[in-house]
């Protein structure tokens, strides 16, 4: 099977094409630092032959964080603990990319008493919080902060850094015209509206150098008509940042104005039948056709058939996954042995909880 032939992308080698795609565990401190749950749900999943593991987001900023029991990289003091987290899951064969996030206005998380940055002073369509609008100084601060974080990340022997730019958090919402009401050089165009990017990708490349792996997540498509980032400029943005020298981007979509949308969340229910699976993989196709760069796609990943067909006819190389494996940790080495029955996940989307995200199915039961 092509999806189990081995890669490389720069200096990593990848033992197969599957990747787990970032999952916050609500499993880390109240500071962001790793629990003995958090820990022992990892090394299950790179015993469980995935072949790269994106960490849950990480907040860059001490004073801001999206989600409770979130990973922290905004302090030098971080390096040793993921030295040796990192160290654990490269003994069981897996690659450790650690994603970066700025959260921003996708948040209902302590909001009151805490500055809030994003593009624009505009409500967040699910969660109601209006963020204070950033100025040149506050873009500059941020940009230095993603650097130090993605400087440490690969002081700590990560293979490489992802930025977490989809799903509302503050990167996709530059890119869309409902957040990013800006006249500056930050919003108009869609060349403006990546800039905030742009500098943090030079910005990082100028701490780890050309060769380290640097990834993004970000959006196909919001699916968001006006409001949203279309096709079309995701490939402007994605073409920008190849030419910057990102390793391989992961595309995900959709948007969280679920009232109006209900059918274009990033993390769609419901997607048992074939022809509902990898739901963002024919955009992400079109996309990575103008790309030279590696393209991962995400979202609603559950057959291998279907998956080996994408490998065939479109660009597509890998495929990352993130509430199959939370439900199944062991699903490639099931895949590798010649199982393909189903994934135990249904994707019922029930995997929040406040004391660790995990799937319904392995939470104790009440009695
Ligand atoms: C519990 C949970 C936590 C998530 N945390 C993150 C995250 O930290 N960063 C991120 O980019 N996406 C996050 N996602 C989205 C997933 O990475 C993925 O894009 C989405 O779930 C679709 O993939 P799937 O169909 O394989 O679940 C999360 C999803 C779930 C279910």
């Amino acid at each position: 099977m092509k999806l189990f032939e081995t890669t490389q992308l720069g200096p990593m080698t990848l033992k197969n094409r599957l990747w787990r795609s970032a999952t916050w565990l609500n499993m880390a401190d109240d500071k962001g630092h790793i629990t003995e749950q958090l820990e022992k749900t990892y090394i299950a999943l790179a015993k469980g032959g995935v072949g790269t593991i994106i960490t849950g987001y990480a907040f860059v900023r001490e004073d801001e964080q999206p989600n409770p029991g979130m990973l922290g990289i905004y302090d030098d003091a971080f390096i040793p603990e993921y030295k040796e987290f990192v160290q654990k899951l490269k003994a069981e064969g897996a690659n450790v990319v650690m994603q970066i996030v700025y959260g921003g206005s996708a948040t209902d998380f302590q909001p009151e008493g805490r500055t809030i940055w994003g593009p624009s002073a505009v409500p967040h369509p699910m969660f109601g919080t209006i963020p204070t609008e950033m100025s040149q100084a506050d873009i500059r601060t941020l940009v230095a902060d993603f650097a130090r974080a993605a400087r440490r990340v690969k002081e700590a022997g990560f293979d490489g850094v992802q930025l977490h730019g989809a799903h509302t958090y503050l990167f996709s919402q530059f890119l869309s015209p409902y957040y990013n009401r800006r006249q500056d050089e930050y919003g108009g165009s869609i060349e403006n509206r990546g800039r905030i990017i742009f500098e943090t990708v030079r910005a990082i490349r100028e701490e780890v150098g050309e060769e380290y792996p640097v990834l993004i997540k970000m959006h196909c498509s919001d699916d968001w008509d006006e409001h949203g980032l279309s096709v079309e400029e995701s490939m402007v943005v994605a073409k920008g940042l190849e030419r910057l020298g990102v390793s391989a981007i992961e595309f995900s979509g959709g948007n969280l104005d679920t009232t109006n949308y209900p059918e274009a969340s990033p993390i769609r229910s419901g997607i048992i039948k074939q022809e509902k699976q990898s739901y963002f993989a024919k955009k992400t196709a079109e996309i990575a056709k103008h790309l030279t760069i590696p393209v991962i796609s995400v979202g609603g990943h559950r057959t291998p058939e279907v998956l080996e067909t994408l490998l065939e006819e479109t660009p597509i190389q890998y495929f990352s996954f993130s509430r199959t494996l939370l439900s199944e940790p062991d699903l490639p080495n099931r895949w590798q042995s010649g199982d393909y029955g189903k994934p135990r996940c249904i994707s019922c989307s029930k995997c929040w909880h406040p004391d660790g995200n995990i799937c319904i199915l392995d939470r104790p039961k009440k009695s």
